[in-house]
């Protein structure tokens, strides 16, 4: 394959072994016909833990894609550790995953979603319930490889 990709799962439960992962094997599924996932990780919704988990990655794949912790409840702080890595945003791809899924759910504006750069590599967050990846990533996977080349 010749892109790699990361997923991190961020949830508490999940982390606990409470909740089955059921959003990280949505990104596994839809992203395998042209990226190859190496690397699987829950953590929990800890800032520290959500940077080193993406930090461990870097370099090492071409996009990392989290899923959850995007809300608006006081533990939802993925997008804030994405913020304090990445050197350059990349606006667009946070707000197509919105703009198109509030098209289907109104509460699609209260994901706090980053994307952007850190040297080579592509982050991007996504909601946690399996139907909110399935929905945001059909929004952008199509751009992704282009994305990822131009990076090179
Ligand atoms: N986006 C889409 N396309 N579809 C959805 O069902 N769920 C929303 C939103 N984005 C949703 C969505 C909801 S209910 C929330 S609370 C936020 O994503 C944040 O989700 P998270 O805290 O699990 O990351």
């Amino acid at each position: 394959m010749k892109y790699k990709v990361a997923i991190i799962t961020v949830s508490d439960k999940s982390s606990k072994g409470q909740r089955e992962d059921l959003s990280g094997k949505v990104i596994e599924d839809m992203v395998s016909s042209w990226a190859e996932v190496i690397s699987y990780k829950i953590v929990p919704d800890e800032k520290d833990l959500i940077k080193k988990a993406i930090i461990d990655e870097l370099d090492k794949v071409d996009l990392i894609l989290t899923n959850g912790g995007t809300g608006l409840h006081p533990r939802d702080v993925t997008p804030d550790a994405t913020l304090e890595i990445i050197e350059k945003e990349v606006p667009g791809i946070a707000e197509a995953m919105r703009l198109v899924g509030l098209a289907k759910t109104k509460t699609a504006m209260l994901s706090r979603a980053v994307a952007g750069i850190k040297g080579k590599t592509l982050v991007i967050n996504l909601p946690g319930s399996p139907k909110a990846v399935r929905e945001c990533l059909e929004v952008i996977i199509d751009a992704l490889p282009h994305a990822i080349d131009k990076l090179k």
